[in-house]
């Protein structure tokens, strides 16, 4: 057992911040004066869900969902398990998908295709960051903060093995 080496600040707090107030005024332009569903992915992103919903001046409420799609390596096993449901009848209304980062696309492509299932009137993907180069499902995400190379990111919600969510900046994990 190795010890993980955490490598250098990538994206720092403020760039974070900066950005999140970015992305909800291209949100309130979006819709309009109509009121939205923040739908978070838990855990991850519960830091970036927080910097959106405070800077977003629209009618509002949230919700979380649980997936898990990775196991406690780095790699994703490809198959979306729901461990918490949606609390929120989503039947007609405006969601926006709150997630920390697209890799291989696998989790939001499903979970797209589940609210859409439930007859949301609009789904729209909102991510902390962008990992195209991880990518193997085609997926339209509507909102990103941030794209990064091809390395394991951790901090600001993110986690190895659920270490290192509370870093208050991007980093990534040495080799
Ligand atoms: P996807 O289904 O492959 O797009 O993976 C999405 C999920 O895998 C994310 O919500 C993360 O929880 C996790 N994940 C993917 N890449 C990373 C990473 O670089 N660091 C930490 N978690 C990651
Ligand atoms: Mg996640």
């Amino acid at each position: 057992m190795s010890k993980d080496t955490i490598g250098t600040v990538m994206i720092t707090e403020q760039q974070i911040n900066d950005r999140a107030a970015e992305i909800a005024r291209q949100i309130e332009e979006d819709f309009n004066g109509e009121p939205i569903v923040l739908v978070g992915i838990l855990r991850g992103a519960v830091l970036w869900m927080a910097d959106i919903m405070k800077n977003t001046n629209l009618e509002m409420t949230i919700d979380f969902m649980a997936v898990s799609s990775y196991g406690s390596g780095k790699k994703s096993s490809g198959i979306v398990k729901i461990n918490k449901d949606l609390d929120t009848d989503i039947e007609g209304k405006n969601v926006i998908i709150v997630e920390d980062i697209v890799d291989s696309g696998t989790t939001l492509n499903y979970l797209k295709g589940y609210f859409e299932s439930r007859e949301a009137k609009i789904v729209k993907i909102c991510t902390l960051l962008d990992k195209p180069s991880g990518r193997r499902v085609d997926i339209d995400v509507d909102y990103i903060g941030f794209t990064v190379d091809d390395r394991f990111i951790i901090g600001y919600g993110l986690d190895y093995d659920q270490k290192y969510r509370n870093l208050p900046y991007i980093s990534f994990l040495e080799d």
